[in-house]
């Protein structure tokens, strides 16, 4: 049943193209005009299948097959029974008060069968019906389904001659124009350990030492830890008006995190918000430095854990800050989320726009120095606005969006070693709470650590 359906899903939607040479502002183009003057697939008819099947489905359960045996095994027993009673009755059989006794057993015994029996075929009666009724269902499906296939054949074929018109008008519409050929797309860039697959999980979920307090924040794992400090596990919490954050907590192990027991501050300014405090709530640790948004300041800000010093690199000018260019979706922006700071094997990245780039993502490579200094830098065509998050993994952009309450999509990916982009990823992250304020991948582990609504969350990455 399972192949035709999803043929039938696949070629259910049909475009008409007009191609056509059209002046613009920039000189001569080719453009498809896109009409939908399908006739729409008959999907009720196809529902309705689908919900006959899994009626049918429903109503023959291997519970009721367990009951049959579960008949026929006791009357097998009954009868092993009787058969047992028959012989100690055979050898008592004196004409006096033992044998009465013994045939009154077999008597019952005998009943009981007898009503075992009658139980099993009325059992094997209804099962009968249901099966004929079944296969009554199934028939009718399937003349069903194939009338389906038959009309979706004929609009294969009309749009097929269609398509093949408009190929070739739109192959004289660029001969004419001279258009040069595009380059072949480039081959992928990809991890040692193959492609991200999925994302499983959450491994752990937890509310933070803070309890609910605060909804925006980020937490992880050193990619590059120095030495004593391998298991370490950093939080950072939005302390104030879920903007700032003036120090990072460590704990000495995921255990400890994930309980909220034991725990070290390293106070980066005295007072909160001020000079050098944290803005926004995507932050990376890498090296035993924080990289985090300077406050009220379009540049980047370094941490040094140990020695407890601030240094800064500016952004590009017109660079996005202060809540200029946040990440969202429909109902909600994710406040000050203008910096996304991301790990991977290769170091650290940040993650902004500006509105040279229609507030479209702009991805660079951090050098990892003091003072830190911005490397190669790619611009995306994925709006910031539209994506909830982005982590980084082997040197590949992934964005996530928004589904519901419990699910999140990474969604989008752009590859800076090829320059690829996709935007059909569908892999899914189970959520347990509502909104994502942060997501960094840890490649050592490789794990994402999110930080969602006063909640902290780990997730395995699966590559393949
Ligand atoms: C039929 O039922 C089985 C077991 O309950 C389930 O695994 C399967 O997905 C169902 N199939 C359909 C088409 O509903
Ligand atoms: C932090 O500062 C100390 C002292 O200046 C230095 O030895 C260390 O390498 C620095 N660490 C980082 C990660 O920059």
């Amino acid at each position: 049943m399972k192949s035709p359906l999803l043929s039938i899903w696949a070629t259910a939607v049909f475009l008409t193209f007009v191609s056509q040479p059209v002046q613009s502002a920039g000189g001569k183009q080719c453009v498809c005009e896109l009409k939908n003057a399908q006739r729409p697939f008959p999907m009720d008819k196809l529902d309705n299948i689908g919900t006959m099947a899994s009626q049918c489905n429903r109503s023959i359960t291997p519970n009721q097959m367990e009951e049959m045996d579960v008949l026929t095994l006791g009357l097998q027993r009954r009868l092993e029974q009787l058969k047992d009673s028959m012989a100690v009755l055979e050898k008592e059989d004196d004409g006096e008060l033992y044998g009465a006794v013994s045939l009154r057993i077999i008597e019952l015994e005998l009943a009981e069968v007898m009503e075992l029996m009658a139980k099993l075929k009325r059992k094997t009666q209804s099962n009968q019906q249901l099966s004929q009724a079944t296969s009554n269902q199934v028939q009718n499906m399937m003349k069903e389904m194939k009338n389906l296939e038959e009309f979706d054949h004929m609009q294969v074929m009309k749009k097929h001659w269609e398509n093949q018109r408009i190929k070739r008008d739109l192959a004289v519409c660029q001969q004419g124009l001279q258009v040069t050929p595009q380059p072949p797309t480039p081959a992928r860039g990809h991890c040692p350990q193959g492609q991200l697959v999925s994302v499983s999980g959450p491994r752990t979920y937890s509310l933070t030492q803070y309890g609910t307090s605060y909804s925006y924040g980020a937490w992880g794992k050193d990619p590059n830890p120095p030495p004593g400090k391998e298991n370490m596990h950093w939080l950072v919490a939005l302390t104030s008006s879920n903007v700032f954050a003036n120090y990072v907590r460590q704990y000495s192990s995921l255990s400890t995190i994930v309980v909220g027991v034991g725990h070290t501050d390293t106070v980066i300014a005295p007072s909160n918000p001020t000079t050098n405090t944290i803005q926004g709530p995507n932050v990376v640790m890498y090296g035993d430095a924080l990289y985090y948004g300077c406050y009220n300041t379009p540049s980047i800000c370094r941490f040094n854990m140990t020695a407890r010093t601030v240094t800064n690199v500016a952004l590009p000018q017109n660079s996005g800050f202060n809540n200029k260019f946040p990440f969202g979706h429909l109902e909600a922006a994710y406040i000050y989320s203008d910096l996304d700071f991301a790990t991977d094997e290769s170091g650290v990245w940040v993650i902004y726009t500006s509105p040279e780039n229609f507030g479209n993502i702009i991805i660079s490579k951090v050098l990892t120095d003091s003072p830190p200094a911005l490397e190669k830098t790619w611009k995306t065509s994925l709006h910031k606005r539209t994506a909830t998050n982005t982590f980084m993994a082997c040197g590949v952009l992934y964005a996530t969006r928004y589904v519901d309450k419990e699910t999140e999509e990474i969604f989008y990916s752009f590859d800076t070693v090829t320059g690829e982009e996709r935007y059909d990823l569908k892999i899914q992250i189970k959520k347990m709470l509502t909104n994502v304020q942060s997501l960094n991948y840890n490649p050592q582990e490789r794990m994402l650590y999110m930080y969602s609504d006063a909640y902290i969350l780990s997730y395995d990455v699966i590559f393949r």
